[in-house]
């Protein structure tokens, strides 16, 4: 057990230190996180919302390996191609329906992908591009996603290519996707906000 403590003249294990496990308590392991509760999807423009339950928010998972996730999407909302560096996932629509997938490495590039309706899971191996969208335009979605580390990690491709701060060269963007250089332009101005709580 190696519970995380925010101190700075200390041991670090698997990125943070541990607390004495004598003043371990059962709070170390606990978040009232009111994961029953609706999400806003308003705020973000690719209409989802991600609450993840990782080390950061309750330090008694250091080192065990496993995390959680809300994702509540809009009508027609999506949560946008993403990967997860150090997990893989498995989810369950709690509520209505999700086109989801993910696409295999070079040089094959495959798609899988799957319509889900509520109770359905689907896995998403470590470290592949993948996404769920609501595919119905009246009716919201909530799933539940359990992932393979206490820290996952999350990468939107979007944000990260078009988003990056500073910016990637026009011209490196330009060639990498095969577009004018205008349309790079017109794609880093786009506001690249997270959907990450
Ligand atoms: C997610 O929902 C919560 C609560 O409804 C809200 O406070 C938060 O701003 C939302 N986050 C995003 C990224 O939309």
């Amino acid at each position: 057990m190696c519970i995380h403590l925010n101190s700075l003249h200390a041991v670090l294990v698997n990125g943070f230190v541990c607390k004495d496990p004598k003043v371990v308590t059962a709070e170390d392991f606990f978040l009232a996180a009111k994961l029953d509760m609706p999400r806003d999807t308003k705020i973000s423009k690719v209409g989802s919302n991600v609450t993840l339950i990782n080390v950061m928010k309750i330090a008694g998972l250091n080192t065990l390996g496993i995390s959680l996730a809300r994702i509540d999407y809009a009508p027609l909302g999506e949560n946008p191609p993403h990967t997860h560096p150090r997990a893989t996932e498995i989810l369950t629509v709690l509520e209505g329906t999700l086109y989801v997938g993910f696409v295999t490495s070079n040089p094959e590039n495959k798609l899988f992908s799957k319509e889900l309706r509520k109770g359905d899971v689907f896995v998403f191996p470590q470290g592949l591009i993948h996404f769920q969208f609501n595919p119905n335009p009246y009716k919201p979605a909530v799933a539940i996603a359990a992932l393979s580390s206490q820290n996952p990690g999350a990468i939107t491709i979007a944000n990260a290519v078009f988003g990056s701060k500073p910016m990637i060269s026009d011209d490196v963007l330009a060639k990498a996707f095969q577009v004018e250089k205008k349309t790079v332009d017109w794609l880093q101005a786009q506001f690249w906000a997270d959907n990450h709580n």
